[in-house]
């Protein structure tokens, strides 16, 4: 009997051991196989690499805000990344030997932004790897000989402080079998101008602007299907909009690019975390780069019906509206309309429309809503030397007074029919972001 079970469960089993290693080996070759753990040993420090353009590449990459913290050296690591499990921290890139990338070789140096994976291991993901991979040898060695050129400064990031299994760096193959599908970037279309490729080059590349503005999947992943289709950004608390021909109608290209490097203009201003890539990065762009990243972003279709991801349901703090005593359209022309115009239309570069604005027209209401409660200011840039300011209205206007203004600009001109509560305004009250 004993030996019949056995035999028994020794029968279906087997299949099923088989068929687990079957589906692993399948999920670690979608990973991209063995190669990326190859991290190769030895090779030349020194690289033949463009070291100017290298320091224009590293601004567009925006290596700098991520790798430093608030207060301390350039591109000495330590500023930290908080997730839904826990804080990481970037590293040092400065040429130090001992806790920099002193002793690394250009081709280690490749290795880790194609494949995120360093001597330390495999990569988090808050590393944009899956961007960079689509370097040119050339943009990575011009990148890794300015990292050389910068003064070597001995710095060690502070332990990570994440839950298991996230923790354990080994977890990471488990994580990029379920969701990480390297694959270079599509083919172009025939006849795709040369301005166009740059731009998708830049900004599925070195701008790696689906870190903020792809709709996020499970664990933090980034599917290709969310591919720049908008959502709330992770450790930020910011909404990022989708980045398609539909969202970007209001501009035509030059307006765009002129956008991308000022941070300002008629049809909307830079605010939360794109302010910051703005000042840190995008103002550098070199005019026909900009055009070229305005060119791609205005060609990407919508995510249109059905395919458009579900973004709507966790995006209201109150799960039911609730009817709310004040007068929206009153409030407003007390406290907004000499700024925002009785109509919405702003005042040409100085006060952003709210007609059609990003926060206005967005399915998420955290943008609108925190805007009123903090204030804001567009970055500082050449092309806007002394930007206008919007004053914080809390502690003036109650919370339901804010729920009442920012449901009457999203009803009449976002089209955002869903009243936002004074819970919402309570709930992104102190909203923890960087
Ligand atoms: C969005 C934030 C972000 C940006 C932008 C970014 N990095 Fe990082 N990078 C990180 C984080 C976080 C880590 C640490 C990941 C980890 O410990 O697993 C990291 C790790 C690295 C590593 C691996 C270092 C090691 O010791 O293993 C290299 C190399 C690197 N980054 C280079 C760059 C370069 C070059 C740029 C600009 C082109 C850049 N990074 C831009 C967040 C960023
Ligand atoms: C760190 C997060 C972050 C990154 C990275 C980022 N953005 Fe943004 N972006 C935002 C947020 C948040 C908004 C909404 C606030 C605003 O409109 O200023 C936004 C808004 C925008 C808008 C305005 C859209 C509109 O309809 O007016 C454009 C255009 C844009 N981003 C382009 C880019 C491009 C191009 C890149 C890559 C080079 C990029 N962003 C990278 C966070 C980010
Ligand atoms: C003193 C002028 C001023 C007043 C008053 C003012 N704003 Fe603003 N508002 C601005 C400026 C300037 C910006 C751009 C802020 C930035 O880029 O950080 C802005 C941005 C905004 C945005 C973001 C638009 C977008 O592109 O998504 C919203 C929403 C907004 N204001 C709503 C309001 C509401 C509601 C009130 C009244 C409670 C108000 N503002 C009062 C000047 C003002």
């Amino acid at each position: 009997m004993i030996r019949r079970i056995a035999l028994w469960s020794a029968l279906i089993t087997l299949p099923l051991l088989l068929l687990g290693a079957a589906a692993g080996g399948v999920l670690l070759l979608r990973q991209g196989g063995l190669a990326p753990y190859r991290v190769p040993s030895g090779g030349a420090i020194t690289t033949a690499g463009d070291a100017a353009e290298g320091a224009y590449l590293a601004r567009i990459g925006n290596c700098l805000t991520c790798h430093t913290v608030r207060g301390g050296t350039a591109f000495a690591g330590g500023r930290p990344f908080r997730t839904d499990y826990g804080t990481l921290y970037s590293t040092n890139l400065t040429p130090d030997p001992k806790t920099g990338l002193g002793d690394w070789s250009a081709e280690a140096f490749r290795h880790a932004m194609r494949h995120g994976v360093s001597r330390h291991g495999v990569l988090y993901p808050a590393f944009p790897y899956a961007n960079f991979a689509h370097l040119t040898d050339a943009d990575l060695d011009a990148l890794f000989a300015y990292l050389r050129t910068l003064p070597p400064v001995e710095a060690r990031p502070p332990p990570n402080d994440l839950r298991w299994p996230a923790s354990w760096r080994g977890a990471l193959v488990g994580w990029r079998m379920l969701h990480y599908r390297p694959a270079p970037l599509p083919p172009a279309p025939a006849d795709a101008p040369p301005e166009w490729l740059r731009g998708r080059y830049l900004v599925d590349g070195l701008g790696h602007c689906a870190m903020c503005h792809g709709t996020r999947g499970a664990q933090g992943s980034l599917p290709a299907e969310g591919y720049l289709a908008g959502g709330r950004i992770p450790g930020q608390g910011w909404y990022a909009p989708p980045l398609d021909a539909r969202q970007l109608a209001r501009y035509d290209v030059d307006q765009l690019a002129d956008y991308l490097v000022t941070g300002n203009g008629e049809h909307g201003a830079a605010y939360g975390s794109m302010a910051e890539v703005v000042y840190t990065s995008l103002r550098h762009l070199r005019a026909d780069d900009a055009r070229a990243m305005a060119t791609y972003l205005k060609s990407v279709p919508a995510h249109g019906g059905e395919a458009r991801p579900d973004t709507g349901r966790f995006l209201y703090a109150a799960a039911q509206p609730v009817a709310n005593p004040h007068n929206g359209g009153r409030l407003y022309q007390d406290h907004c309309a000499s700024c925002h115009g009785d109509g919405g239309e702003g005042r040409g570069r100085d006060y952003p429309p709210l007609r059609g604005a990003v926060s206005v027209t967005a399915p998420d209401p955290v943008n609108a809503v925190r805007l009123v409660l903090y204030g804001g200011m567009p970055p500082t840039t050449d092309g806007n030397p002394r930007p206008h300011s919007m004053p914080p209205f809390a502690g003036r206007l109650s919370n339901a007074e804010i729920a009442a203004i920012v449901t009457h600009i999203r009803r009449n001109w976002g089209e955002q029919d869903r009243p936002v509560s004074a819970a919402d305004v309570a709930a992104y009250y102190g909203i923890r972001g960087d």
